[in-house]
């Protein structure tokens, strides 16, 4: 063999090929033809005794330096490859797992699809409006009066220069769909609502609400009892107490607000519930003629009522939390229990 001249061809293309190679399998086929241990390399090592003597060590030396050359050209392709395979996420999905634990569902979520399937069963469609509404929609078609206080009650968070905001409850739902369709109407809306609150165990910037519509001819209070009523079983358990209070919504009259006997002290009165034996679960009332008037629904002729829950307070409820930060921060510890 012609020792110099195989060094060289050796040391002109090897770089090249290296660099060049296509995928992980062209490089490892390289690899082994030129730094294997019966590569191309490793023939000319063996081949060094056939040089002149004085020769030997200049040549050794490098053989050397193109092995290091060569071996350091190998790695960065190799990553460059790598780095490429994870542009195009490469991921075998066929590939066994290991063991891995999956939280449950999000309380909040379940307590939805509680609310949703119970109302389903008594015939209740669902609808769904958007998260940003118009303040006429929000406020003045649910009788909102201008200056009104129950306005500045819901701290709201306005878009910047526009008549536009942020729903503060789902409310608004009714006088799209009831704007849009014609009654009769039976309907639930869940959602996303948002107020300007400080965060702590009790307050969130963004919550979660189920609204409720049901309007036709002979609709009148007993049926809001009747269907509310029916809920809270349904939702609680068979044989929970319920209780409607007076109470006020300017879109709604008469308002009520509806309670259940508090589910830890089944009435007697516990830190809970305040100490009165009684949890405030929605509020509800009998469509005000006012809101008919701005949708164009007679109501001469169509009555009915609506009613308005907090999802989160309901999942408090329910699942004993105190706090409903912990809905929201994803801790596993918390989510695995449900
Ligand atoms: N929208 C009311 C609120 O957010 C709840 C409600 C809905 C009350 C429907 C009565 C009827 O407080």
């Amino acid at each position: 063999m012609n020792f110099k001249k195989e060094y060289e061809k050796l040391a002109s293309i090897a770089a090249d090929e290296i660099l060049s190679a296509k995928g992980r399998e062209k490089l490892e086929e390289i690899k082994i033809k030129f730094l294997g241990r019966k590569g191309q390399l490793s023939l000319l090592m063996k081949n060094l005794g056939s040089l002149e003597a004085e020769e030997r060590p200049i040549w050794g030396g490098k053989l050397n330096s193109l092995k290091k050359k060569l071996t350091q050209a190998l790695e960065e392709k190799v990553k460059e490859l790598l780095d490429e395979s994870k542009k195009y996420e490469a991921i075998d999905y066929t590939l066994p797992t290991g063991d891995i634990s999956l939280p449950g569902r999000n309380p909040v979520l379940s307590v939805l699809e509680d609310v949703s399937e119970i109302f389903t069963e008594m015939g209740f469609g669902i609808a769904y409006g958007p998260e940003i509404e118009t303040d006429y929609t929000n406020f003045t078609a649910l009788n909102f009066m201008d200056d009104h206080p129950a306005r500045d009650m819901h701290d709201t968070f306005y878009l910047r220069d526009s008549d536009m905001l942020l729903r503060t409850h789902t409310s608004p739902v009714q006088i799209r769909i009831m704007q849009n369709y014609p009654p009769p109407y039976k309907f639930i809306a869940p959602g996303k609502c948002y107020r300007r609150d400080t965060i702590d165990a009790s307050h969130l910037p963004v919550f979660h609400q189920v609204e409720g519509l049901m309007v036709d001819k002979d609709v009148n209070f007993s049926h809001l009892k009747g269907i509310l009523d029916e809920f809270a079983r349904r939702f609680f358990k068979e044989k929970i107490q319920t209780r409607f209070r007076p109470s006020f919504f300017p879109f709604t009259e008469p308002s009520a607000e509806m309670d259940i006997a508090c589910t830890i002290c089944e009435g007697k009165g516990c830190p809970s519930c305040g100490g009165n034996g009684w949890l405030e679960i929605l509020g509800a009332g009998m469509v005000d003629p006012e809101v008919f008037r701005h949708c164009g629904v007679d109501s001469n002729i169509w009555q009915g009522f609506a009613f308005g829950m907090g999802v989160e307070r309901m999942a408090m409820i329910k699942y004993g939390i105190d706090d409903l930060r912990l809905f929201f921060q994803n801790d596993l510890r918390f989510l695995e229990q449900f």
